[in-house]
């Protein structure tokens, strides 16, 4: 298959699981290319959660309550960024084309730029890659990622066939001790046991590789 790696890292952690996911298709003898979308202008990351803080208490109240957090993430307003000209301006021949980003609060804002830009999404599949700060938490930060991408990917047309959702355990906040302390208090497991690189992350990459890769064979018995 052809396959397109198409991701923003701000900080580089995304890059490394992107680099990962590549080194594990190429093995597999697909043909891989990758789009590194880089941002017009550099934003502090006071200035990039600024851009979003209204949002911040909703996000707050909806992980209280499945009703509030699903109205929430059907209706919120998706902050974007300009991004430079793309190397792969239109998808449409690609087999599949994994799209990943840091979380920031949901989407972060160049990817969420990428997915209104690109041409030739509709009807793809899809695989979603994402990396935080804090321990992989259901709500948090699995649903609040990975639910949001799926609304952005849906509305244009294509769908989502993997997920992948791994933590960095590095925030530019310093707010770690915080994310240390939930880890602990609510998965009962340190931070480490779900970091990139750790056992956890890398079989969650090799699944997340037979999924993306492993439909081509569904299709081809169809
Ligand atoms: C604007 C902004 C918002 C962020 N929001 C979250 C968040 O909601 N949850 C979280 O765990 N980490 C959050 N982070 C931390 C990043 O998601 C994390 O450091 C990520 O692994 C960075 O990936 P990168 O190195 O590819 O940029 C945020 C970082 C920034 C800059």
């Amino acid at each position: 298959m052809k396959i397109l790696l198409a991701y923003y890292s701000r900080t580089g952690f995304t890059k490394k699981v992107m680099d990962d996911v590549k080194d594990r298709l190429d093995e597999r003898g697909h043909t891989v290319e990758v789009e590194r979308l880089q941002v017009l202008r550099k934003t502090s990351c006071v200035g990039e959660i600024w851009k979003d803080l209204h949002h911040y208490p909703l996000i707050f109240l909806s992980s209280f309550k499945a009703s509030w957090r699903e109205r929430y993430l059907a209706t919120y307003t998706q902050i974007e960024e300009d991004i430079a000209p793309l190397r792969y301006p239109d998808v449409s021949a690609f087999d599949r084309i994994c799209i990943g980003g840091p979380k920031w609060a949901q989407v972060s804002y160049p990817v969420a730029r990428y997915l209104r830009t690109v041409r030739g999404l509709a009807g793809k599949k899809i695989g979603s890659v994402a990396t935080f700060g804090g321990p992989p938490l259901p709500v948090f930060e699995l649903a609040m990622i990975e639910k949001a991408m799926t609304r952005m990917v849906n509305g244009i047309g294509a769908s989502i066939i993997a997920h992948l959702g791994l933590s960095s355990a590095y925030h530019e906040l310093g707010v770690m001790p915080l994310f240390r302390c939930t880890s602990r208090m609510v998965l009962h497991k340190p931070i480490e046991f779900f970091m990139i690189g750790s056992d956890y992350a890398n079989h969650l990459t090799r699944q997340f590789c037979d999924e993306i890769a492993g439909k081509q064979e569904e299709d081809q018995c169809l």
